[in-house]
């Protein structure tokens, strides 16, 4: 059977329910924003009232009949290689845990990559299903974690053969990325199936350079935010599923039991098109994201005293096993501490030390930031932190190879002794103000 995923099954559902003026006796109460208040539609748009219908008895008949969803589920699991996907609108933090309950239960074990995120712990709340942790790679240079290892994975089995299954992370919300298959090979030579939380690699599928997603490295269950890394509405994710450890009726039955029986049609339409987009563009547009995040990344690495973690930052031996470059994270440490900033009359005196971005950009405070100790980092003697490893705060005689226009880095900015004269703060001053050391 040839798949035409020019066709949107959701969205043509609702046009096809706004042309012929169709109207429930069920909820939404709003009868396609008739009912709804006047300030709240000149806010919104009526858009959003006419895409809010009831999924059965609105988008389809009672008994979905038209297989609407159904038909745009297929068509999502056709697209990113997958046997079945399902549809939630209560994000990934629902689909994760669904993914959990469908592979263990109560007081059996769940081996779960220790950087996991606060839904997979509300999961083994919920369920009672007991962790085995296993510890990822952490990066005390940088204060994060890389996804764990196969080889943690297989010495974590090793120990607890009666684990049911594994669940990694990857990417991290950084892009770190795991080596998937070879987890996916860890857990299958047991028979026991891997979930990958791939919250943050919706956008994976849809371009050969970027690292390999989880169902083309076998995994069993992934789990994705459109929302995230695609462009569906806020809450909208998909869950995936191939062979035949889980069987779909499970996993369909967990998802059922923790979801809302009100799904948002708006959220569905969104996943829809994106899927669409993604199938017929998607080639394009990765590509064109790839290209502007290198050009963002060169352009960032020029100014002077920031760096951006690349491959040679992030991939290597007890670190990551592949990058997405997409997201990126700024090293601000070349600019010294907010602290060290102020001090020295700096004008660059934001808070953070490091700035994180995926699609959109957003900041994120180091923990190093409030100790001001990172050791064996820069210490230059314009105020800036941290202190190297075994010297007190304002000792002399430590420097950093820093040249200006180099992007500070850890590779090109290693603390040395000298007796040199503490340097000046290359950054400007506040208007007016001056430079106390
Ligand atoms: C790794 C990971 N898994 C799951 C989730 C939950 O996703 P959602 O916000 O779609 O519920 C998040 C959210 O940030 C996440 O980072």
């Amino acid at each position: 059977m040839t798949v035409d995923h020019s066709r949107a099954p959701v969205l043509e559902a609702l046009d096809d329910y706004r042309r012929k003026g169709r109207l429930s006796f069920t909820p939404p109460g709003h009868k396609q924003a008739r009912g709804a208040d006047p300030a709240v539609r000149e806010v919104l748009g009526d858009a959003v009232f006419h895409g809010d219908v009831l999924a059965s008895g609105g988008l389809d008949d009672r008994l979905t009949r038209g297989r609407v969803l159904q038909r745009a589920q297929d068509l999502m699991a056709d697209a990113v290689h997958a046997e079945h996907t399902f549809f939630s609108t209560c994000g990934s933090s629902l689909s994760v845990k669904a993914a959990m309950l469908s592979v263990a239960g109560p007081h059996e074990k769940l081996l779960i990559g220790r950087d996991a995120h606060k839904s997979v712990v509300s999961g083994l709340i919920i369920s009672g299903i007991e962790p085995v942790w296993v510890e990822p790679r952490w990066d005390a240079e940088r204060h994060l974690a890389h996804p764990p290892s196969a080889a943690e994975f297989d010495r974590a089995f090793d120990a607890h053969p009666d684990a049911r299954g594994a669940l990694v992370t990857s990417p991290t919300p950084y892009g770190g990325c795991a080596d998937l298959q070879a987890i996916a090979d860890v857990c299958h030579r047991r028979s026991r199936p891997l979930i990958v939380d791939e919250a943050w690699g919706a956008h994976l599928p849809f371009h050969p350079d970027l690292p390999s997603w989880a169902m083309d490295a076998g995994a069993d269950i992934c789990v994705t935010s459109i929302h995230k890394m695609g462009s569906g509405l806020e809450q909208g994710s998909v869950f995936h599923l191939q062979g035949d450890l889980v069987p779909p009726a499970v996993l369909g039955m967990r998802a059922d039991l923790l979801g809302t029986t009100s799904p948002s049609v708006l959220i569905f339409a969104g996943l829809d098109g994106w899927r669409r987009q993604m199938a017929l563009h998607g080639k394009e547009l990765m590509g064109g994201a790839l290209d502007l995040a290198a050009e963002v990344r060169a352009a960032i690495e020029e100014i002077d005293g920031l760096h951006v973690d690349d491959r040679d930052d992030f991939c290597g031996p007890g670190l990551s096993d592949d990058l997405d470059p997409l997201p990126g994270v700024i090293d601000l440490g070349g600019l010294g501490s907010p602290a060290s900033r102020r001090r020295t009359g700096c004008a660059s005196t934001g808070t953070s030390t490091r700035i994180w971005w995926t699609t959109a950009v957003s900041a994120r405070r180091s923990p190093t930031a409030t100790t001001g100790r990172r050791p064996g980092s820069c210490s230059r003697r314009c105020g800036t932190w941290p202190w190297p490893r075994g010297t007190s705060r304002g000792r002399r005689g430590w420097r950093c190879r820093r040249r200006r226009g180099c992007g500070w880095s850890r590779r090109c900015c290693r603390v040395t002794r000298s007796s040199a004269r503490p340097r000046t703060c290359p950054w400007p001053r506040r208007p007016g103000g001056s430079r106390r050391r």
